[in-house]
Order: structure tokens, then C-alpha cells, then sequence
């Protein structure tokens, strides 16, 4: 977890412990956004974890600041600032992964998609540096719409000749987050122990909890299971209006991209059984991207996790998601290869 990263972390820089780097390999994290609103809590979370190395800020402005502040904490990691786009392949240049929370985020009244407009182009111009600079990086994938934006990058790697399913994730960990959350807050069990594993997309309907798998059990009514799925769902938008115009999730979701990036950075140095849910590319349904449970290993992708056994309710919402998704999808890859 994050804690036990700070913990180790501070316990490395005690002065009575040299640190070593023998049985901690070298790994270098991007990300791209440092500067935003996600980015700058995210490159703290990322400077507090030991498994980092390297830290590279990237923003179209206001990195060096974030890096200089950031890079005064004593941690492992070195941190670096670069702004705008000349330093972009410096940015990126030997990153084992690279966290995107570049671009706008949600007003009131807007959904995911009405942020399609700008976030693809800012996503598609980052994708192909990203091939040119560090085609074997693990992409996080945060600018929404995730639904559109991963397929994006999938279609700017195919056309550099880089793509490998393995390494691009769409990152669905707040919808996790917030499934723990409010299941936990409902059975009055410790949240620490929850889990659920959540599917489909990374937008309104698309986000489906599966609490039917939820651990431990809870003895919810169908009503209560359709209001935890209904708050999961709308999380975001509740964040949303509870800012009212300053923007969407920023703390949670760095929270989130912390946690994700920490497993990928897991799976990398070979430790085993690291299960996450993301959006990748997926045979589990017939879609051809898919949230679903995903072990993470040293090439990225281990293993795609089947979905399980599902309840009507869960079967029904899974039905009903489909051509919303595929259409997300679909949306990318045309705005991939039309401009
Ligand atoms: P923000 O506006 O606070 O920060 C975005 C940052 O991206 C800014 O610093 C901006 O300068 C930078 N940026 C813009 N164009 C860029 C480019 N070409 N290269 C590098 N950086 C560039 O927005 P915030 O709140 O940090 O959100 C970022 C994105 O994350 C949004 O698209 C938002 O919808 C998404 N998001 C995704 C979530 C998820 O669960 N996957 C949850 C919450 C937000």
C-alpha cells in the first residue's frame, strides 16, 4: 500500500541505513500532466514510493516549480522538470512507465465524452512520442474519455510499429477506490479488507461494479446493490459538482494512479500475484477493450482475468453497456486514423 511505501521509504533515508539499491532494480516513471490539478498530488505520491527511481515531470508549463518542490523530499527518487513539448523526448527517454493525466477535466453538466475534443488530440501527440522516445513503457492511461483515449493509443502505437497489448492501461482504479468505499461505508465492515472488482468502461453506465463478488460478503437487497452500483457510477460526477467548475477527482484519483502505477512497477520487478482491474485490450467479451481483473507482470499484461460468475442484475448491466462502450471505442480508433 502507499503507507507501507512511505513507511519503507522514510526507513530507507534513516541515517543509520544506507540505502542500497542491490534488491530494488532501477525504474524511471513519466508523467505527463505534472503540472494539473492530478498531476502535482500524483508526483508526490510517486516521489513517496521506494520502488521509483527516476521521476520526470512533463507539463506544457509550470513544471519546474513542481519539480523543484516535489524533489526536495528525501526519498529515493530523482526528480526532474521538463515544459513544453522540445523536452517531451527527454521527459520520456528510458521510462520503465508513463502516468497520463494530461488534459481537461470535467464541469458540471459535462460528460466524459464532451471532453473527446480536446483530450484525443493532446492524448494522440503524447502516444507518438511515446513511441518514438519509450516504446517499451507501460501506459497508464488517465485522460478521459478512457474509453476513447486508450483505443487512441493503441492506433498511434500500430502505426508506429510499437503497439503491444501488454503495456497500455486504461486506468479504472478509482472506480475501484470508490466501490471499496462506499460498500464498506454500507456493510460497516473495514474497508481495508474489501474488495470489488469493477468492469465494462470507465464512464456513467460502462463502470460496472461487480458486488456480487464483493468480499467480505454483506447481506445487501437488490435496492441497496442498485444504489452502491448507481453511487459508483456517478462518483465522478459527484466530485464533479461538488466543485462546481473547478474541475473533477484530482486527490482521489492520484490516489488511485499511485496505487496502479505501484502495482505495474510490482509486476515489472517480478513480484507475483499483482491483480488489478484495468482497461485493456480483452477476449473476455466481444469487445475489444474491456475493464476487467488483469495480473501484472515484468512484460506489463500477465494475464487477462475472466469475469466470473455474474448475478442477473450484473448480466443484465453488462448487456446494456455494450453498444456504449463499443461506441467510445469506435470513436477513438476513427479519430486515430482520420487525422
Ligand atoms: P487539470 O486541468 O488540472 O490538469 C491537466 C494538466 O494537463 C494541466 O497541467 C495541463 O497543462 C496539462 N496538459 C494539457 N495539455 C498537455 C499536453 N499536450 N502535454 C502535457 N500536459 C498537458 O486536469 P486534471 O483534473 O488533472 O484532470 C486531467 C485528466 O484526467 C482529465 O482528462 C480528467 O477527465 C481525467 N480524469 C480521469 C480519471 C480517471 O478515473 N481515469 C479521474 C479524474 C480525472
Amino acid at each position: 500500500s502507499i503507507f507501507r511505501s512511505v513507511q519503507s521509504a522514510v526507513a530507507r533515508n534513516s541515517p543509520r541505513r544506507s540505502y542500497s539499491t542491490d534488491s530494488v532494480p532501477e525504474r524511471k516513471v513519466a508523467v505527463l500532466g505534472a503540472a494539473g490539478g492530478i498531476g502535482q498530488p500524483l508526483a508526490l505520491l510517486m516521489k513517496l514510493n521506494p520502488l521509483v527511481s527516476k521521476l520526470a515531470l512533463y507539463d506544457i508549463a509550470g513544471t519546474p516549480g513542481v519539480a523543484a518542490d516535489v524533489g526536495h523530499i528525501n526519498t529515493r527518487s530523482e526528480v526532474a522538470g521538463y515544459m513544453g513539448e522540445d523536452q517531451l523526448g527527454k521527459a520520456l527517454e528510458g521510462s520503465d512507465v508513463v502516468i497520463i493525466p494530461a488534459g481537461v477535466p470535467r464541469k458540471p453538466g459535462m460528460t466524459r465524452d464532451d471532453l473527446f475534443n480536446i483530450n484525443a488530440g493532446i492524448v494522440k501527440s503524447l502516444c507518438t512520442a511515446i513511441a518514438k522516445y519509450c516504446p517499451n513503457a507501460l501506459v497508464n492511461m488517465i485522460s478521459n474519455p478512457v474509453n476513447s483515449t486508450v483505443p487512441i493509443a493503441a492506433e498511434v502505437f500500430k502505426k508506429a510499429g510499437t503497439y503491444n497489448e501488454k503495456r497500455l492501461f486504461g486506468v479504472t482504479t478509482l472506480d475501484v477506490v470508490r466501490a471499496k468505499t462506499f460498500y464498506a461505508g454500507k456493510a460497516n465492515v473495514n474497508v481495508a479488507e474489501v474488495n470489488v472488482p469493477v468492469v465494462g468502461g470507465h464512464a456513467g453506465i460502462t463502470i460496472l461494479p461487480l458486488f456480487s463478488q464483493a468480499t467480505p460478503k454483506a447481506n445487501f437487497s437488490d435496492e441497496d446493490i442498485k444504489a452502491l452500483t448507481k453511487r459508483t457510477q456517478d462518483g465522478g460526477t459527484e466530485v464533479v459538482e461538488a466543485k462546481a467548475g473547478k474541475g473533477s477527482a484530482t486527490l482521489s484519483m492520484a490516489y488511485a494512479g499511485a496505487m496502479f502505477a505501484d502495482a505495474c512497477l510490482k509486476g515489472l520487478n517480478g513480484v507475483p500475484d499483482v491483480v488489478e482491474c484495468s482497461f485493456v485490450q480483452s477476449t473476455v467479451t466481444e469487445l475489444p477493450f474491456f475493464a476487467s481483473k488483469v495480473r501484472l507482470g515484468k512484460n506489463g499484461v500477465e494475464e487477462v482475468l475472466e469475469l466470473g460468475p455474474l448475478s442477473d442484475y450484473e448480466k443484465e448491466n453488462l448487456e446494456s453497456l455494450k453498444s456504449e462502450l463499443l461506441a467510445s471505442i469506435e470513436k477513438g480508433i476513427k479519430f486515430a486514423n482520420q487525422s
